[in-house]
């Protein structure tokens, strides 16, 4: 039974992490005990006592409400070079458990009413020698859902994702639109919409828009959650956590 999703997207800096902490926001605003997951991280930031954090992690821990002190449940495995896990770790001289990643995904989704995993870059990122992220979504056994730009290029990058995952066998939830602004869409995101859809034959969960100012007050978590419950299909989302979903 799955309890979770794993969040990739078509590239990195797309929004997985953003949206999964709405995601996450708005879970914790029913009164879900939601976890969060960034099993690994690359171009941690270093604090002033030499530790290295991942911000995507800040981020998702604020969203869902968990405590700095469980950082090392929510990102076990931290690397300083802004390059992917598998090659971030050989610069690092460190080697990825992958097993140990695993574990603390399974153990936050046994902790939790629902967890959200975060993957690193797209799905074939490699995390640690030649185990992808693709790899890990199929061991973890959960429903992917992935995030995708809407303007020039996009149909391109979602498509392939998509039919990589399916030949994969990897079970999806359907995709997410990022950075979608509704009022101005044009011809060009309309027609990218349509051809998703389409071509993919997977829903497309919700448009999301474009938030400047979101920082890292309770009232930002707030307002994030305010507008994935506007904004995204977060019933059809906690279903597809739950194992419920026609997938
Ligand atoms: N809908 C959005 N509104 C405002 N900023 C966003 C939105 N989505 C992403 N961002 C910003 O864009 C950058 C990349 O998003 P992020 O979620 O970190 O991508 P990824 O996790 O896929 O690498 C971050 O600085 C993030 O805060
Ligand atoms: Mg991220």
């Amino acid at each position: 039974m799955a309890k979770g999703i794993f969040v990739t997207a078509t590239d990195t800096e797309i929004g997985k992490t953003f949206i999964s902490g709405a995601i996450a926001a708005a879970l914790k605003g029913r009164g879900k005990n939601t976890g969060v997951v960034k099993p690994v991280a690359s171009g941690g930031v270093a604090t002033a006592d030499g530790k290295l954090l991942s911000e995507d992690a800040t981020f998702l821990m604020l969203a869902a409400g968990i405590a700095e002190e469980r950082r090392q449940e929510v990102n076990p495995v931290c690397l300083a070079p802004a390059l992917t896990p598998a090659v971030a770790a050989v610069e690092s001289g460190v080697a990825i458990d992958v097993d140990q990643l695993i574990t603390a995904c399974r153990t936050m989704i046994t902790k939790s009413d629902l967890t959200l995993v975060e993957g690193v870059g797209g799905i074939t990122a490699p995390i640690w020698q030649d185990y992808l992220v693709a790899d890990m979504i199929l061991e973890l056994q959960l429903p992917a859902i992935i995030v995708t730009r809407p303007n020039l290029g996009t149909i391109n990058h979602t498509v392939l994702t998509v039919q990589y995952a399916r030949q994969r066998g990897i079970k999806l939830g359907g995709i997410i639109i990022n950075h979608w602004d509704a009022e101005h869409a044009s011809v060009l995101e309309r027609s990218n919409l349509a051809y998703i859809e389409r071509l993919t034959a997977l829903p497309v969960l919700g448009k999301f828009p474009s938030v400047p100012s979101i920082g890292s007050e309770p009232a930002d978590m707030a307002r994030l959650a305010e507008l994935a419950e506007k904004h995204l299909a977060i019933d059809q989302l906690i279903s597809l956590m739950e194992g419920e979903a026609q997938l």
